[in-house]
C-alpha cells in the first residue's frame, strides 16, 4: 500500500486525482453513494469486509475506471491516499449486528479511530455515519439533535447503540483536540434497493414476506412508528452536508419526517404488490423502539435539505428491484 500523503502534499493534488474512500460501500447505503460520487466525476475507493455487503452491489461499477474495491476490515489500521473519507462500515440490522456484538462495537469505535487517524494524515474532511439509534428508545417526540437520548447500554441493542455513541465522542474530540474536518449525520429509517432481502429490516421483510405470498411478521401490535427516508434523497443529504463551506457544530439528523406505523406500512405493501400474505404478530423485540421521527430543521437551514420522494413513490421502486431480484434467484444469492 501506499506511503500516506502529508497535509500539505494532499493540498497540492488538484481536486479529484485522489479518490474518495467509502467505507461500508458494498452495503445498501453505501452502494448508492459510491454511484452517486462516481456520478459527480469523482473518483471512487470502495473499501468493505463483505460482512453484510456483497460485491453484487456495486459490480456494475467494477468496470468503471474511476472505481476501485478493496477488500478491509476497518477495525485494522489502513494507510491510504484519499481526498475525502464517508465512513459507513458497520451492520446496519438488528440481526446483522447481533451476530457478533464485539466486532459491532470494535467496526464503530475502531472503525471510527482508524478513519480518524487516516482523516489527520490525509488532511481530509470525513463523514460518518451515525444513527437515529442515538436517541434509543426516546422521550421526545420528533427528535432534535439536541436530545440526549434514551439508550440501554447493556441490552441486546447496545453493541450498536453505544458503540455509535461513542464514536461521536471519538469524531467530536478529534475535532476539538486535533481539528478535524468531520461532519456526522444521524440517519434515521432508509429503505430502497439493494437493501438486503434477508437483512431483518421492515421494509424489505415485508416487501420479500408480500412478494413470495409468505406471512408478514409484525413485531409487536403493529402501533410503532417508524419514518422512513428513500436512499437517493439520503445520499443527496449525505453530499450536501460534504460540501458545506464549514462542519456544522454538531451532528445533522436526516430523515424522512413523515411517520407512519408499522401496521399501516404492511397494509400499504400488501396493497401494492397485490399480495395474499397474511399479517401475523410477534412479540416486540427487547428495546425496540416505540416511536421514531426526525425533526429535520436543522437539515433544512444548513443543508436546504429536505425528502422528496414519498412513500408510495419509493416503495414503489423498492418492490420492483425486489421482484426482479426475485425472479432471479442465481442473482439473489450472488447478492447475499
Ligand atoms: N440504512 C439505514 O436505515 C441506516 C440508519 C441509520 C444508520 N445507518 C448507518 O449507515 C451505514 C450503512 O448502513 P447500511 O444500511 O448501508 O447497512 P449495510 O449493512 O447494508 O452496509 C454496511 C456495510 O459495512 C460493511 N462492514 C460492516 N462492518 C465492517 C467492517 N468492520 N469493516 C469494513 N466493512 C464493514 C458491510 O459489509 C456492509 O457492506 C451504517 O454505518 C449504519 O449504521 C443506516
Amino acid at each position: 500500500m501506499n506511503e500516506p500523503l502529508s497535509p500539505a502534499a494532499a493540498r497540492e493534488r488538484a481536486p479529484g486525482s485522489l479518490p474518495v474512500l467509502v467505507t461500508g460501500g458494498a452495503g445498501f447505503l453505501g452502494s448508492h453513494l459510491c454511484e452517486e460520487l462516481l456520478r459527480r466525476g469523482h473518483f471512487v475507493l470502495c473499501l468493505d469486509n463483505l460482512l453484510t455487503g456483497s460485491l453484487g452491489n456495486v459490480e456494475h461499477l467494477l468496470g468503471n475506471e474511476r472505481f476501485r474495491f478493496l477488500r478491509h476490515d476497518v477495525t485494522e489500521p489502513l494507510s491510504l491516499r484519499v481526498s475525502a473519507i464517508y465512513n459507513l462500515a458497520c451492520a446496519a440490522s438488528p440481526p446483522q449486528y447481533q451476530r457478533d456484538p464485539l466486532h459491532t462495537i470494535k467496526t464503530s469505535v475502531l472503525g471510527a479511530l482508524n478513519l480518524l487517524a487516516l482523516a489527520q494524515e490525509n488532511d481530509a474532511p470525513i463523514f460518518h455515519a451515525s444513527t437515529s439509534e442515538i436517541y434509543g428508545d426516546p422521550a421526545v417526540h420528533p427528535q432534535t439533535e439536541a436530545y440526549w437520548g434514551h439508550a440501554n447500554s447493556w441490552g441486546p441493542r447496545a453493541c450498536y447503540d453505544e458503540g455509535k455513541r461513542c464514536a461521536e465522542t471519538l469524531f467530536y474530540e478529534h475535532i476539538r483536540q486535533n481539528g478535524v474536518d468531520a461532519r456526522l449525520a444521524r440517519i434515521f429509517n432508509t429503505y430502497g434497493p439493494r437493501m438486503s432481502p434477508a437483512d431483518g429490516r421492515v421494509v424489505s421483510n415485508f416487501v420479500v414476506q408480500a412478494l413470495t405470498n409468505a406471512d408478514i411478521t409484525l413485531y409487536g401490535d403493529g402501533s410503532q412508528t417508524r419514518s422512513f427516508c428513500f436512499v437517493s434523497d439520503l445520499v443527496e443529504g449525505f453530499l450536501r452536508l460534504m460540501a458545506l463551506d464549514r462542519a456544522p457544530a454538531g451532528p445533522v439528523n436526516l430523515g424522512n419526517p413523515m411517520e407512519i406505523t408499522v401496521g399501516e406500512l404492511a397494509e400499504r405493501v400488501v396493497a401494492m404488490t397485490g399480495s395474499r400474505a397474511r399479517i401475523v404478530y410477534r412479540p416486540l423485540p427487547q428495546d425496540d423502539p416505540r416511536q421514531r421521527c426526525p425533526d429535520i430543521t436543522q437539515a433544512g437551514s444548513l443543508l436546504g435539505w429536505r425528502p422528496t420522494v414519498t412513500l408510495d413513490e419509493g416503495l414503489a421502486l423498492t418492490i420492483r428491484h425486489f421482484d426482479a431480484r426475485l425472479s432471479a434467484p442465481d442473482l439473489l444469492m450472488a447478492a447475499e
